[in-house]
């Protein structure tokens, strides 16, 4: 059955000793089990270190991104190689960020999430609406729009590698979260969109992620839908008690 999952992901917040010292208080306050697998998502330069001080623990260490090409002249990019050889295994693609601030289309997307897979990476895929979407009824349109575009060109087996993570770009950041209704509605679309394409097994066994302004006091309720598989967290992931309290929702 598919996997509960809560990832943090650090955006452009931590340096190396910050990145350390937050490693080291996930350590102090780490439980024996959760029921979910728990990952974090520092920014690339801090991505091996993280690594290595994570080896002892359960803790997953994930990159925020990845360039769609294998190697040579890209200045400023990072391959999929390189993420493997510091110990990445999963990658998030398609963050709201990366669309927004650096234009990454659905084309891009769908090359750096073939690349990704090809290399046998898991992908955590993003997606979600902006407000005037949702406003105007074309949330559930933009969001199967989005999946589609970037997903669909993968075929059943290389789908087991993706995770997907329902973000409503009005939720993050913001303080502002989706309802677990609007998280569930959502959710429950986006698994009947893969239903329809890949089939009963693929779509029970996709795992979907919420994000958006997730914290210890809405997590438990979220995490309840049927739905909803986990969490992709930001800024509450930057304190090792609040993320491991939402992991703790579970
Ligand atoms: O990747 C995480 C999301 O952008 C959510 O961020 O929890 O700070 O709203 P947030």
């Amino acid at each position: 059955m598919r996997k509960n999952i809560v990832a943090g992901n650090w955006k452009m917040n931590c340096d190396l000793s910050m990145t350390q010292t937050l490693i080291g208080d996930l350590k102090k306050e780490l439980k024996a089990d959760y029921n979910c697998e728990l990952m974090i998502a520092p920014s690339h330069p801090c991505l091996y270190p993280a690594f290595n001080n994570t080896l002892d623990t359960p803790i997953e260490v994930v990159a925020q991104n990845v360039c769609e090409h294998e190697k040579g002249a890209y200045t400023g990019e990072v391959s999929i190689d390189m993420l493997q050889s510091v110990g990445v295994k999963t990658v998030i693609i398609g963050h709201s960020e990366r669309r927004d601030i650096y234009a990454e289309s659905d084309e891009l997307l769908a090359a750096k999430t073939l690349a990704a897979v090809e290399k046998g990476m898991r992908v955590i895929f993003c997606c979600g609406e902006h407000l005037e979407q949702r406003k105007a009824g074309n949330h559930v349109n933009t969001v199967t729009a989005q999946i589609e575009k970037g997903l669909f060109q993968l075929d059943t087996s290389q789908m087991e590698q993706i995770v997907i993570a329902y973000e409503p770009v009005w939720a993050i950041g913001t303080g502002e979260t989706a309802s677990p209704e609007q998280a569930q509605e959502m959710h429950a679309e986006i698994r009947s969109f893969i239903q329809a394409k890949y089939g009963d097994m693929t779509a029970r066994h996709t795992s979907i992620l919420y994000g958006g302004s997730v914290k210890p006091s809405n997590a438990k309720e979220i995490f309840a839908k049927p739905d909803v598989d986990g969490g992709l967290v930001g800024g509450a992931s930057l304190d090792a008690k609040s993320f491991l309290a939402i992991a703790d929702a579970f």
